[in-house]
């Protein structure tokens, strides 16, 4: 089956960056907001990186406006109608994704394929809310959706080859690198990152080492491109807790839990870069 329009779900963090990738690599998109204001936000902020890339030379000006000119913004779910593939980027509750997921059941053409791009819930009950659930996969971009190029592309309990072998075709034409995995907790990446990730922190104050002085261990000594603490502030530190949280409770693990030094920097605002502040200072 090909895949030649695409729809995507919530314009947010990931959703506006997996849009970016849709038009950039020439499908036509639909991306459904929940008003008309947080749309053109997304619009203007897909405009502002395309706009980047034009000024570093890796597109033409003629590329970003052929590439917006793909990109049609909705209210209306209904809009996806003739998606051939739909993407969910909504935020991560289960019955909010299971609720998009019914209608978008029937909105949609049987055979269009329906992806999730969740990070921590199960795909499975996810697809248990369509009668389709062998057209049902996860796509899990990886933030900022436009930069990183993997993809994990995963089977839930009943996705069928075809659905999968999709959505991993669409990916590649996009230019991502899909990996395919199965339908368990953290799938592959985000099941070692994090207790690794909060291993780090917690030797921060086992071995009593500074943020800077553990960023330079594991660069210098593990080949790490990014310190873990320096990572961990780009996630952000609500993300992380928040992603820790759900991996503790569905494979408990003491390692998945959150440390408290994180749970703390969560409650004082200390968010990574985005609040200015997290184990760096990004407020000069
Ligand atoms: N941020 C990350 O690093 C990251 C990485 C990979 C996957 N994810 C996953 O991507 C999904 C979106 O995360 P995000 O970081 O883009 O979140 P976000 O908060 O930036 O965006 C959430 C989106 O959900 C929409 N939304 C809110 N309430 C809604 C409702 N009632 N009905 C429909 N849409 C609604 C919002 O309008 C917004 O577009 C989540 O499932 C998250 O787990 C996030």
């Amino acid at each position: 089956m090909e895949i030649r329009k695409v729809g995507v779900v919530g314009l947010g963090t990931m959703g506006a960056g997996i849009a970016q990738v849709s038009v950039q690599a020439g499908f036509e998109t639909v991306g459904r907001e929940l008003n008309e204001e947080l749309a053109e936000r997304a619009r203007a902020t897909i405009e502002r990186y395309l706009s980047r890339g034009v000024e570093k030379g890796r597109m033409t000006s003629e590329e970003r406006d052929a590439a917006l000119d793909r990109l049609t913004l909705t209210t209306e779910l209904e809009a996806l109608a003739d998606c051939d593939l739909v993407i969910e980027a909504a935020l991560e509750e289960l019955d909010l994704k299971r609720d998009i997921f019914s209608q978008l059941d029937r909105i949609t053409r049987p055979e269009a394929v329906l992806a999730t791009n969740t990070s921590a819930l199960s795909v499975s009950e996810i697809a248990d809310a369509t009668e389709r659930q062998e057209r049902v996969v996860g796509m899990h971009f990886f933030n900022p959706a436009p930069v990183l190029p993997l993809v994990e592309i995963v089977r839930a309990r009943k996705s069928s080859d075809e659905a999968v072998d999709a959505a991993c075709a669409w990916a590649e034409r996009a230019g991502k690198q899909p990996v395919r995995c199965n339908d368990t907790p953290g799938f592959i990446v985000n099941r070692i990152l994090i207790p690794l990730l909060n291993d780090c922190v917690r030797v921060l104050d086992e071995a009593g080492v500074e943020p800077e002085q553990m960023d330079k261990a594991m660069t210098n000594g593990a080949g790490w491109p990014l310190g873990p603490c320096a990572l961990i502030d780009l996630i952000g530190i609500d993300i992380h807790v928040h992603a820790s949280e759900a991996l503790h409770d569905k494979l408990g693990e003491p390692r998945m839990a959150p440390p408290d030094r994180l749970v703390n920097m969560q409650s004082e605002g200390s968010l990574g870069r985005k609040s200015g502040r997290g184990f760096y200072d990004y407020s000069g």
